[in-house]
């Protein structure tokens, strides 16, 4: 089921005042993109990456003016030419990515994003803001949202220092 506009606009809440390079992260039918694009200065600025070639067809012929690339998001580095990357806003099911393909995906927003990036990220699992800290990225804030079947959990990741 796609998400609620409710999840999809406070997700792009995080999006940065002004200009700034965002990257979507599995688009689907394009909820949360539609959010994104909406509040966009620059929609140049909006790539979106999506594996399935149904959906990404179906993206191109509803956002003519976003960047909407077919293909995996462990590919990003290789997909994305732009850089640095301010905002990756994630739809990515990592609950059932494996642990080599959730490795390959983080390490690909450790290279494209910029030193004060983040990552929005939501997931149906609303406990656990330690998920992502092998990989090194830590919660930096969280927001649940209810109105969303089921309710999800809104995660901002940033990468820790090391
Ligand atoms: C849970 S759906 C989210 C769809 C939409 N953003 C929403 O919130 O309703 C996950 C999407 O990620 C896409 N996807 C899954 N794995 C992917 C990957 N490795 N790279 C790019 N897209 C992927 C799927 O095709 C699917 O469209």
């Amino acid at each position: 089921m796609p998400s609620a506009q409710k999840l999809a606009q406070r997700m792009a809440a995080w999006l940065p005042q002004g200009e700034g390079l965002v990257v979507e992260l599995g688009a689907g039918t394009g909820v949360v993109t539609q959010a994104l694009w909406a509040r966009m200065n620059k929609v140049e600025q909006l790539w979106v990456v999506e594996r399935s070639t149904d959906f990404a067809s179906h993206l191109n012929m509803k956002f003519p003016d976003v960047n909407i690339v077919c293909g995996d998001a462990s590919d990003l580095s290789v997909l994305i030419p732009a850089r640095p990357v301010d905002i990756i806003v994630s739809c990515l099911p990592f609950r059932s990515f494996s642990e080599r393909e959730i490795l390959s995906i983080t390490r690909q927003w450790h290279s494209v994003l910029a030193p004060q990036g983040i990552v929005v990220q939501f997931t149906y699992a609303l406990n656990g803001a330690d998920k992502f800290l092998k990989y090194g990225f830590y919660e930096h804030a969280h927001e649940y949202v209810w109105r969303n079947i089921p309710p999800a959990r809104v995660q901002v990741l940033k990468a820790s220092r090391t």
